[in-house]
Parts: C-alpha cells; sequence; structure tokens
C-alpha cells in the first residue's frame, strides 16, 4: 500500500478479533518504530510490549474498561525515558562505533546535555513524551502497511500503568497503542478542510 493509502485506510479500531499478529509482523513493526526520528535523535523512549491476557486484563480497568486493551493481540505502552543523560552517553558511544569522529560525537554529547539534559523534571518529561508520540506516529501507520489494525491510546493511567508493569521511575507511561485485527468497521474520516489547517 502507499502510504497516502495506508494514511487514509488506518482507523482507531474499537475492537480487536481473537487473531494474533504473528511474530514476524511483529519484529517488522518494532523495526519501523525503531527507527523513528527524534530530536538530536536522543530516542528517549522505550516500547514495554504486552501480549499475555493476564496482563492485560489488569490493565483494562485503568484504562477506562476500554476493549481494545482485553482484544488487542499485543499492547504497546510508549514510555517516555527521562533518564537523558544516560541515553545522551550511550548514545555517544554508539556514534563512535557507527563511523562518528570521537570529538565530534563528545561535541554532541555536550550539546545534547546542555539543551536536555539539565531540564527540570516536568519539562523532560514533556519534552521525552513529545518524542514518543513521533514513534507512536509510526506504530499506527506501521501496523497499517504490514495488513494490520491499530488504535493509539490515551485513555489510560499512567501512574497504575506505573505500578502493574512495575517499571522503573526513569520511564513514564505515555501513550498506548494496541494492534490486531479489528472486528468493528471502519468510520468516515472528519478533519477540518485543509484552509482550516494550513494558514
Ligand atoms: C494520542 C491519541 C490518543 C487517543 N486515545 C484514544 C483512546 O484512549 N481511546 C480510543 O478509542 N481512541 C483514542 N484515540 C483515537 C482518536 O479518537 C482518533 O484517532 C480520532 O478520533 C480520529 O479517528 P481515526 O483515527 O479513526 O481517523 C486517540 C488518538 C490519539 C492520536
Amino acid at each position: 500500500m502507499e502510504f497516502k493509502e495506508v494514511v487514509k485506510a488506518r482507523y482507531a479500531t474499537k475492537e480487536f478479533s481473537n487473531r494474533k499478529v504473528s511474530e514476524n509482523l511483529m519484529n517488522e513493526l518494532k523495526e519501523i518504530i525503531r527507527l523513528s526520528a527524534s530530536s538530536s535523535n536522543v530516542q528517549p523512549w522505550r516500547i514495554k510490549i504486552v501480549s499475555d491476557s493476564k496482563t492485560k486484563e489488569l490493565l483494562r480497568p485503568v484504562s477506562m474498561d476500554q476493549k481494545q486493551i482485553t482484544t488487542c493481540s499485543h499492547l504497546l505502552v510508549f514510555l517516555a525515558d527521562i533518564a537523558l543523560n544516560k541515553r545522551i552517553d550511550s548514545l555517544e558511544k554508539l556514534m563512535v562505533k557507527s563511523g562518528s569522529l570521537p570529538a565530534s560525537a563528545k561535541s554532541f554529547n555536550d550539546n545534547s546535555r546542555n539543551a536536555f539534559g539539565n531540564l527540570n523534571t516536568t519539562r523532560k518529561i514533556s519534552w521525552a513524551s513529545k518524542q514518543t508520540y513521533i514513534a507512536l506516529s509510526n506504530a499506527i501507520n506501521g501496523a497499517k502497511s504490514l495488513g494490520f489494525d491499530s488504535c493509539p491510546m490515551e485513555g489510560f493511567s499512567p501512574k497504575d500503568y506505573h505500578r502493574i508493569l512495575k517499571l522503573p521511575n526513569n520511564l513514564i507511561p505515555t501513550a498506548l497503542v494496541t494492534v490486531g485485527y479489528a472486528v468493528d468497521k471502519q468510520r468516515s474520516k472528519i478533519r477540518f478542510s485543509g484552509k482550516d489547517v494550513f494558514i
């Protein structure tokens, strides 16, 4: 499917069938997500993938009882990683391994620490969360391009997800993407016209 067709065909699925997305397709989706762009390439995200029914049952009541949580094949929990200096240090090493000059990688590290590493926690969460939405967007379009459906979701309690999934303090649940094969049908898209969007 051409990208334009993918964007038109994907929709926020409200209920999935019990058909599982294969491991191969999930691996392809993970690769699409992994390659997402981010500001200064810091990639301040982790994605927890939940596929066992027991955990999904625990998560549904803290997700506004939405059906997608228990009917999906896989639930992707997008986490903002606010241990930014750690991420920046790892990236510096990766840059050198990938052929960057050590001096440029060091300068990248200094600049990124200045720009993001010194933010207070609230601003770190805000900045890192914005980046995770770029990966989320790739996930929903990526799923459709691979032949299955998805729903981006913010209707859940980040605090309860943190507790149930036993996450470390630096990982902040930001948004979800449930994936699987839809049983509902796409509704017509309601979008502002071009003149109300582009100024
Ligand atoms: C960040 C984000 C959070 C959303 N949260 C939910 C949600 O919790 N539950 C839900 O059913 N749909 C959710 N949606 C889906 C939107 O309602 C949907 O994308 C919008 O109405 C446009 O419809 P379409 O995606 O089917 O074209 C969310 C979408 C986004 C992008």
